[in-house]
């Protein structure tokens, strides 16, 4: 199938008013996904709770959705908020089975639920922002039960070859834990292949999902084994007996959706999976791999130095630049309405289905002013 680009972005007005290359932060809503958070909406002001048994039908089809999109069971699927709580949840789970391996330079919400419950965490070092399999056996230890990474780093764009981390850590006994949040809806993830045991991911930045919504994956063979964090109404396997006096928790991962759910938001990420399948996860793949190698090729003339790995195995949709006063040329570059984030060292661009070719030449040209 070949993709008009040009209509997908038709798709996202914002991508017109800005020259948005942002994802990594939030991408803007498409307008199928405006429509689905209305329709819910318009539902409850004319119908109120009349509507609720095909919501949570509606709910579980969006789950059926997801679960194909990560080739996981519909069961093994629950929605959450977003990551910061879906990796406490984790956290919890897994609190007494061991001591956690992790990436330096991951995002605080991979880190903090675990140093909360007093694991006791390792760091790997990257080498040249990557990390290499081999620097991450270098500080496993006999004591080390849990590995944590992000599939892509929120600061270098780093990725990830989950399939070799996950297959090592099989061998290992290890248990895979994976914040998928800076590649969900650009790079395809099978959690089976790279042997997951554990994934979270918030749905506003590549899912362009807007707010409010996060998925977290159990493979079911923790099923049974687990303490619960947190349960409610919801989580037995009969809710509408409302007994206050029957435990009878579910067996899956929706045990942890204790109560009434953001049904707004789970649609509207129901909304964006329709549009990624339209679309093909291969073709957007490597229309994001396109649109990078075309700023790579225009930042040539600038000599600035980029940050992030290029290497295909490890590249994502985050390309950092390395320049001076990262903060402040954001600002300048959005006083041109060109939208970046200041991220360490560097500039963060991150782009999507909605960028084009247009938009990096007006980036590389206003950077190229302010440098
Ligand atoms: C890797 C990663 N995880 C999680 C988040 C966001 O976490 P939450 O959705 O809990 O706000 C970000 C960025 O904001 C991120 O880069």
């Amino acid at each position: 199938m070949v993709v008009n680009w040009d209509e997908i972005r038709e798709q996202f007005p914002a991508a017109k008013r800005y020259v948005y290359l942002n994802a990594a932060a939030c991408s803007p809503i498409s307008k199928v996904v405006l429509e689905e958070t209305r329709k819910c909406y318009r539902e409850l002001l004319t119908h109120g709770d009349t509507i609720w048994e095909e919501w949570l039908k509606k709910k579980e089809d969006v789950r059926e959705k997801i679960a194909t999109f990560l080739n996981a069971n519909k069961e093994e699927v629950a929605f959450t908020v977003n990551t910061s709580l879906g990796m406490n949840l984790i956290a919890y789970m897994l609190k007494g089975k061991g001591d956690v391996v992790t990436m330096q330079d991951e995002f605080p919400s991979s880190t903090f639920p675990w140093m909360n419950l007093n694991y006791r965490l390792r760091f790997v070092k990257p080498t040249n922002y990557v990390y290499s399999l081999q620097d991450i056996k270098r500080k496993t230890t006999e004591q080390t039960r849990i590995l944590v990474t992000s599939h892509v780093m929120f600061c270098t764009g780093f990725k990830q070859d989950l399939v070799e981390v996950g297959t090592w850590c099989k061998q290992s006994g290890l248990i895979f834990v994976v914040n998928a949040t800076q590649s969900m809806g650009a790079f395809p993830i099978d959690v089976k292949e790279a042997d997951i045991d554990f994934l979270v991911f918030s749905c506003h930045k590549w899912l362009m999902a807007g707010y409010g919504v996060g998925v977290i994956y159990l493979s079911r063979k923790w099923f049974g084994s687990l303490k619960y964090p947190v349960v409610g109404w919801q989580s037995v396997k009969n809710p509408d007996l409302m007994d206050n006096r029957r435990l009878d928790l579910k067996d899956d991962a929706s045990v942890l959706e204790v109560g009434g759910l953001q049904f707004p938001n789970i649609f509207a990420l129901g909304a964006t999976l329709d549009l990624l399948n339209r679309i093909g996860m291969k073709n957007i793949k490597s229309r994001i791999y396109e649109l990078n190698d075309y700023l790579v090729e225009d930042l040539d003339r600038l000599n600035v130095t980029i940050l992030s790995p290029l290497d295909e195995k490890y590249r994502s949709g985050i390309t950092v630049i390395k320049v001076k006063d990262p903060e402040e040329v954001a600002l300048k570059l959005r006083n041109k309405g060109v939208i970046v984030s200041a991220r360490r060292e560097g500039l963060r661009v991150s782009l999507h289905i909605y960028n084009n070719e247009k938009d990096i030449d007006v980036f590389t040209s206003e950077l190229e002013k302010i440098i």
